[in-house]
This record gives structure tokens, sequence and C-alpha cells, in this order.
């Protein structure tokens, strides 16, 4: 059954709070800076990335900076506000190393054993909010919703398929989509990537009705 707007908001409060403290438990040596999803708590679309940057963990939210101008061309494809939508990310916290020379911070991908702890958080985010389509951005987001190691999001972007959320029965339509930001390093992948988002606004639109 689906959760009322005001019951979803208490529940991803306490989400947030148990989020917290969980991983607080198991890095206690290392403060890690947990950036939650927002939006629309009732939004019948999630977009799920990899993991927070610099500039996300700085401001608190997910997919700002260089990362949410690319978001936003994406939205503009779909003809969709962002705060009609709600954004998460797989890893909640930034995954960084240290330049030992400078003591500079750098991105980094997060490892199995980060991404193995956030799951069960992320399914859990996702159980909340009861999207009608997740879309996974790259392949860590496509691989820890799939619960599948061995498919790449070179063979799946642009094609949903049905996911279950959690144990207890709940399925969700995943919807894999390359992360925006591999457009920038790849540039022949944008007119695939146009063409996939064509395909999530024809897909969601045909959903609208069923
Ligand atoms: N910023 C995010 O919040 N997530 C990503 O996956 C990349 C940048």
């Amino acid at each position: 059954m689906e959760l009322s707007r005001t019951k979803k908001i208490d529940q991803l409060a306490l989400f947030k709070r148990e989020c917290k403290r969980f991983f607080s438990e198991i890095y206690h040596d290392t403060e890690k800076i947990l950036v939650f999803g927002e939006g629309d708590v009732d939004a019948s679309l999630v977009l799920v990335g990899e993991a927070p940057g610099e500039q996300e963990t700085i401001q608190q939210r997910p997919f700002v900076g260089k990362a949410g101008k690319n978001l936003d061309e994406f939205l503009e494809v779909l003809n969709m506000d962002r705060e009609k939508i709600y954004i998460t990310n797989v890893v909640k916290f930034r995954p960084f190393k240290v330049n030992e020379k400078t003591g500079r911070l750098s991105n980094r991908p997060p490892t199995r054993e980060e991404i193995e702890l956030s799951r069960p958080w992320l399914i859990r985010e996702l159980g909340i909010i009861e999207p009608k389509v997740i879309v996974s951005l790259g392949n860590t987001a496509l691989k820890t919703l799939s619960g599948r190691k061995d498919i790449k999001i070179g063979d799946m972007h642009g094609d949903p398929f049905s996911i279950e959320l959690g144990d207890d029965g709940k399925t969700a339509n995943l919807f894999p989509l390359y992360h925006p930001a591999s457009i920038i390093y790849r540039r022949e992948l944008a007119k695939v990537y146009r063409e996939d988002l064509e395909a999530l606004n024809a897909y969601m639109a045909n959903l609208a009705w069923t």
C-alpha cells in the first residue's frame, strides 16, 4: 500500500537518522558527511547516481556543481523540473583519495564494500518513495539496483526491466542510462544518450496511461 506524503516524510527522516548512525559506527575513525536524496517524495521518477563529489558534500545536495549542469540537460529533454522528481545516489558519502604530495582530495569510484554497505539503505529509501520508474545513471547504480554484477551499461542502456525492491515482493521498473558525466569524456555517446532520453520520455508517457 502506498504511503501518504506525510508518512513518507516521517519515514525519510527516520531513515536519515538511522543511516547516519549506521555509517558513523562503521567508519568511526573518519567522519563521513552524508548527502541524502532530495526532491518530491511523491515523484513517479527517481534518478540514482553513483555517489556525491566535492560540491555535493559542501552543499549537502546530490548532483550540484558540474554534475548538476549535466543533469539540467537531461531534465530539459524530459521537459521536467528538478523539484518534480527525486534524486539520490547509491553511496551517500563522497569516496575520495588523498594525494600524498599535495594533500588534495580527489574522487574515486566507490569500493565494493562501500556499495554493499550502502545498498540496503538505497533499497529502503526507494521503498519509501515507491516511484513508477527508477533511472540508474551509470554502471554502479545499474549493478547495485539490479543485483547483477555481470551486466554493463553499454549493453543495457535504454532498455527498461523490472527489479525487486527488497525482500517483501515490491518491484519497480528500472530504466538504465549512461551517467551524464560519461558524455563529457565520451562525446560519441551524446547521440545515443539523447535517443535513450527520448525513449525514457516515451516510456514514462506510456506508463502514465497504464
Ligand atoms: N554527483 C552526484 O551526486 N552523483 C553522481 O553520481 C555524480 C555527481
